[in-house]
């Protein structure tokens, strides 16, 4: 999938699924625009990407600020005349509480970044979209926002229900001018070493997560960023052009039944 002379921003990418997103299309000979509150860290990934000759700028933005967005996205279409994709990647968690303990601030920060944050670039970038009659936007959910999630609060999964909401409103809207809305959920991704997922993103010990990839997840492992990339890629590419407001699974199977987890709870 040939993506030369394409604008692709993608937000939340100094690190994790969104650095490896914008390698997966910078490899593929598009310019990628580098989104991250951490600029230091956007700028590196920048670099790195320019090192092998390929295209890619840095913004430091912090992507719950309407104005900040507006005037990025005015700057990058000045330069280019044009924007191709989307990706709204950058989220904050606000970590695990009971929702009794849950601050007022944890609530509203992380809905501001994962759901306001989606929703100031889809509308900044539509406005570009509409008149260039094509666009792909691709939004980063979770399967948390169909499930829930034990160890990230209400906060997280809230916030990425929302973003299946703001999906399928996009969709519908943004169909008639040739623009393709579409979301993914992951599931548990290696954006972490094992370790430190272990101590970030549940609490629970590096035994307890190696056993909850056996048991929860069919394919027994955990996701590669890749695998994410990979899916936006397709989502973005002509090969997608008939898929509109569909959100598809990236979970190695995660939500299904299966043996592992009948044996794990049942014994049999
Ligand atoms: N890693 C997983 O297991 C997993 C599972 C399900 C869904 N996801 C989703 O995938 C996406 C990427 O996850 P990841 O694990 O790569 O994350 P990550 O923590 O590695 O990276 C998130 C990036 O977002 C940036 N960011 C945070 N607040 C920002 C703001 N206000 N403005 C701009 N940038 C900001 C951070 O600086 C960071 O670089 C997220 O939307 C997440 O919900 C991840």
């Amino acid at each position: 999938m040939e993506f030369k002379e394409k604008v692709v921003i993608v937000t939340g990418a100094a690190r994790g699924i969104g650095a490896t997103t914008a390698w997966a299309f910078a490899k593929r000979g598009a310019t990628s625009i580098i989104v991250d509150i951490n600029g230091e860290g956007a700028e590196k990934i920048a670099a790195n990407i320019r090192a092998e000759e390929l295209n890619a700028i840095a913004f430091t933005v912090d992507v719950s600020k309407k104005l900040q967005v507006d005037v990025m996205v005015e700057e990058v279409f000045n330069k280019f005349g044009r924007i191709d994709v989307l990706v709204n990647n950058a989220y904050v968690s606000g970590g695990y509480t009971i929702v009794t303990e849950t601050s007022q601030e944890t609530w509203d920060k992380v809905i501001a970044v994962n759901l306001t944050g989606a929703f100031n670039f889809a509308q900044a970038v539509a406005k570009k979209m509409i008149p260039q009659k094509s666009g792909k936007i691709i939004n980063i959910s979770s399967g948390a926002g169909i499930n829930g999630s034990l160890s990230s609060g209400v906060q997280y999964p809230a916030s990425k229900a929302g973003m299946i909401g703001l999906t399928k409103g996009l969709a519908g809207d943004l169909a008639p001018f040739g623009i393709n809305v579409n979301c993914i959920t992951p599931g548990l991704i290696r954006t972490w070493e094992p370790e430190e997922m272990a101590e970030q993103a549940t609490g629970w010990t590096l035994e307890k997560v190696e056993r909850y990839i056996e048991v929860e997840v069919p394919l027994k492992r955990v996701g590669e960023p890749e695998d994410i990339a990979e899916t936006i890629v397709f989502l973005a590419s002509d090969a997608a052009s008939y898929i509109v407001g569909e959100v598809i699974n990236v979970d190695g199977g995660g939500m299904l039944d299966s043996v592992a987890k009948r044996e794990s709870l049942l014994g049999f």
